[in-house]
């Protein structure tokens, strides 16, 4: 038996029994296997260390009430990461060999499969890395792809307790650069921008557009959206916005199941008042309320900075009915394990 206090899970590393992981050596991917040893040894000349060329995924296993284990979406995750593979030059992960590593994973790693209705999940964590001894500036001829997994919590503290968000005057990524797809190089660079907003007593910062610093990209390591005050149900469009499996989800639901109007435009930043309710949101974040963003020295605030909104908690209501396995999902959402 597993001593873990499910309900008091945040977002952190925890070692579990197994890890699948596959090599791609001589222009193909080895037979994954599962692993027990979370230490990789790979050369030091591996381009994932220098030149950053490596990307992951993120996605999670839920229980249901009669104890099945279901993946959400997984395919959108196996998808994306092809997309991001082809970026940096990376041989990609075909869909069914990414699914049948993630399904693997889960069911070795059973155990820590949090309880159905303490909220905890299983987050897992797949991963591309050139590797191999490399020194000049071109693409690895040797890749590891990996997928470890661990039980979570909420990623912002609070869970669905409304948090606040500061403007940055740092880009987290360019205007035809990877902001469109999951680098780490990403996330290095919005270590400081986190920082300093975290300092200043915010949950992380808002990232606007590179180009003209006026619309609204991205709320940390979540995509935004907004309810207007004639409750359309709105998100930004950018190729520098990591497409979100979660914003998709929310727009579908919005219109087919809350039966809103739902718009993806440009959200400019001196227009937020447009908003009654405004959400961060990503598999990590699930749904995240935004109390209000701090912008030129005055916080705005949307709907409270102490309650959730009503249809901020419809959409999640729905969106964890879904995963949960409480709510009839749309087809093709869902992934049992077996
Ligand atoms: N935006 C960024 C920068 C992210 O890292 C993530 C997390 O994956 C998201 C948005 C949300 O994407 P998804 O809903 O697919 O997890
Ligand atoms: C996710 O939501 O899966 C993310 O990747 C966000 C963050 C933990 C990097």
């Amino acid at each position: 038996m597993l001593n873990i206090d499910w309900k008091e899970l945040g977002f952190n590393y925890i070692k579990t029994d197994y890890r699948y992981i596959s090599y791609w050596k001589d222009g193909k991917w080895s037979e994954g296997k599962l692993v027990k040893d979370n230490m990789l040894t790979i050369s030091e000349a591996s381009p994932a260390l220098h030149y950053g060329q490596q990307c992951f995924e993120g996605l999670k296993a839920y229980r249901t009430k009669e104890g099945k284990i279901q993946l959400f979406r997984a395919d959108a995750n196996a998808k994306r990461m092809m997309a991001t593979c082809d970026r940096l030059l990376m041989p990609t992960v075909p869909i069914d060999m990414f699914l049948d590593a993630a399904k693997k994973v889960v069911k070795a790693n059973e155990e820590y499969v949090p309880p159905y209705g303490t909220g905890a999940t299983l987050y897992l964590r797949p991963f591309v890395i050139g590797v191999g001894d490399n020194i000049g500036v071109k693409p690895a001829t040797e890749y590891i792809f990996s997928i470890f997994c661990m039980p979570v919590g909420p990623y912002f503290k609070g869970g669905m307790t409304p948090v606040n968000f500061c403007v940055s005057d740092y880009d987290r990524a360019a205007p035809k650069g990877t902001g469109g797809v999951k680098v780490g190089g990403n996330y290095a660079g919005s270590l400081l921008p986190h920082a300093e907003a975290a300092k200043r007593g915010f949950a992380d910062c808002i990232y606007l557009d590179p180009a003209t610093h006026k619309k609204i990209e991205e709320v940390g390591s979540a995509n935004f959206f907004g309810i207007t005050k004639d409750d359309k149900f709105v998100t930004p469009v950018s190729p520098s916005i990591l497409p979100s499996i979660t914003k998709y989800s929310l727009l579908y639901l919005a219109e087919h199941y809350l039966h809103m109007p739902v718009e993806q435009r440009d959200v400019y930043i001196d227009k937020i008042d447009e908003f009654k309710e405004a959400g961060a949101c990503g598999t990590a974040a699930v749904i995240s309320p935004i109390g209000g963003i701090e912008y030129e020295d005055k916080l705005h605030v949307f709907y409270s900075e102490k309650e959730v909104g009503p249809i901020t908690k419809k959409l999640y209501d729905t969106l964890i009915g879904i995963q949960f396995g409480d709510v009839k999902a749309p087809e093709g959402w869902i992934f049992e394990v077996e």
